[in-house]
């Protein structure tokens, strides 16, 4: 492989990813590897930059996470952020100390912009800070070139050894201009050309799949979901009818999504491949009975819709391959993304057929964000609506519906959500929104209707803007929709008698509302 590598060495940070992500951005290709990957190996890769991430330790500590001295003398830049930056500092004779203070948020770094890092840069941005220990001595022969009210080594480099570290951390949204910095330490010091583009990805990804898997059987979980259905064609497209899919309806799916699933998917669709769709509504709606803590619910679903795919499959045979939608997100908050930590279990990810037979998993978008996956999409030739589709996530509305889950509640909630999202789409907002949904909040509360009182729920309306989904906000819709969509809700939907409108955050609050 002659293309040009970024490596990012992984030390247990939440935003390992992103980091990638932007490299990929710079259109230059990236690859993931955990602090403890032999130096033969990265230097076998002939990386064109070295990127060390953020994490949990404190680099002066025993056992703290680290990497071998020598990856500062190969010729190859070296970035470090947070985490990253003490560490190259600590060993190569600095000082990082614990502040008496954490600094966190948004923080107002004064750059040099004589640094190419900084290049282009203004002289005052706004940074995301995330930090206990910092750099209080900067190491020998580096220059400091940015500084914050509370951090005198805000960043520092030594160009002749093309050495870079960095307190704050570039690959979030909220250093207004890190992506420029992150380009400009990719592009300009590590002299990449970017000549890496997804139509690259979606190549490689179909010929890798079909070396992998020959003549072989391939077996895909299909949801519906972008993700699932996304590589699901990419599996087609590769190996066509040696791949079935296996669509479970659980009966938390949206209002007529299960068809609509069909329709694209099934014989009369568009693709080549083996379609078998299992209708179990009741058999999910028996096990979640008398089930209320959100945990657990997503732990029920995710092993009875093993145990129906497990009987699908048993029908079928032995099979070579299993495929999985898996996306990164999925893997970093299931804590399986490298030296991270868990966030919450992940229906798709980590629950996996005990009784399949089959060899091997092909997750061929493990390493790409959401919208990255859209892309893929369409560099296939999905239809935009099913690529633009809104995340839905595997418990589906199992984790929407608050306290237990019932073919009633399951209805009340279907129902609100195609109002409210029949709405949106007519106020014309569909595209600009990123994810939109009803929730059953367990809540019933005094009303009245008519003449008479009622004792009815409540439903939580849910929007938010976001691009990796890591973070989010939640979107300001025009007070005369949610009113039109209340008022829908209440007179349309039985059971309902209050409409709520969420608009807390990620981080604090989740996307979801579970
Ligand atoms: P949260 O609620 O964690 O959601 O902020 C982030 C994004 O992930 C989706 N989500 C899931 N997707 N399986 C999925 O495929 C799941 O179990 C799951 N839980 C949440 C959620 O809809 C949002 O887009």
């Amino acid at each position: 492989m002659d293309k040009e590598l970024v490596i990012v060495i992984d030390f247990g940070g939440q935003y390992n990813q992103l980091v990638a992500r932007r490299v990929r951005e710079c259109n230059v290709y990236c690859e993931i590897y955990s602090y403890k990957t032999e130096l033969e190996k990265i230097k076998a890769m002939a990386p064109k930059g070295i990127i060390l991430t953020g994490g949990p330790s404190s680099c002066y500590e025993e056992g703290a996470a680290t990497c071998s001295e020598e990856l500062f003398k190969l010729g190859i830049p070296v970035l470090g952020l947070c985490y990253g930056a003490q560490l190259m500092s600590h060993m190569l004779g600095g000082r990082v100390e614990r502040a008496e203070v954490r600094e966190y948020g948004k923080t107002e770094v004064k750059v040099d912009r004589t640094s190419a890092l900084f290049s282009d840069v203004s002289e005052n941005t706004i940074c995301w800070m995330s930090h206990f220990d910092y750099i209080s001595k900067e190491a020998p022969g580096f220059r400091i070139v940015a500084s914050t009210k509370n951090c005198p080594v805000a960043a520092a480099e030594c160009v002749e050894r093309g050495l870079y570290a960095i307190q704050f951390h570039p690959e979030v949204l909220h250093t207004l201009e890190g992506s420029k910095m992150l380009y400009n330490f990719v592009r300009n010091i590590c002299g990449c050309t970017g000549d890496w583009k997804m139509e690259a990805f979606v190549e490689e990804a179909v010929n890798s799949i079909r070396e992998k898997v020959g003549s072989g059987k391939v077996l895909c979980a299909l949801s519906g979901g972008v993700d699932s259905s996304v590589a699901a064609v990419l599996l087609s497209k590769a190996v066509g009818e040696q791949l079935t899919c296996v669509f479970v309806d659980h009966g938390l799916l949206r209002k007529n999504e299960g068809d609509e699933v069909e329709e694209v998917f099934g014989s009369e669709g568009n693709y080549d491949l083996n379609f078998i769709r299992v209708n179990a509504q009741e058999r999910f709606y028996g096990r979640l009975a008398g089930v209320t803590e959100p945990e657990s619910k997503r732990k029920i679903i995710g092993e009875e819709f093993i145990r129906v795919f497990e009987e699908e499959a048993k029908k079928i045979g032995a099979v070579d391959f299993l495929v999985q939608g898996t996306i990164y997100p999925d893997v970093v908050e299931s804590g399986l993304g490298g030296e991270s930590s868990v966030i919450k279990s992940h229906h798709n990810v980590g629950g996996l057929p005990d009784y399949v037979d089959f060899k091997e998993i092909i997750e061929p978008l493990r390493n790409l964000f959401k919208d990255e996956v859209r892309r893929v999409g369409l560099e296939l030739g999905i239809p935009e609506k099913l690529v633009y589709r809104q995340p839905f996530p595997g418990p589906g509305l199992g984790i929407r519906i608050i306290g237990e889950v019932t073919a009633e509640k399951v209805k009340i909630v279907q129902d609100a959500d195609a109002i409210y999202r029949e709405e949106i789409a007519d106020a014309g907002l569909d595209k600009s929104i990123n994810q939109y949904f009803a929730a059953l909040t367990n809540m019933k509360s005094v009303g009245v209707m008519g003449d008479e009182r009622t004792y009815d729920y409540a439903i939580a309306l849910r929007a938010v803007n976001t691009i990796d989904f890591m973070t989010a906000e939640s979107a300001q819709i025009p007070y005369e929709v949610l009113q039109k969509v209340t008022s829908r809700i209440i007179n349309e939907v039985g059971h309902v008698n209050r409409v709520l409108y969420d608009i807390t955050s990620k981080p604090p609050g989740t996307i979801e509302f579970e």
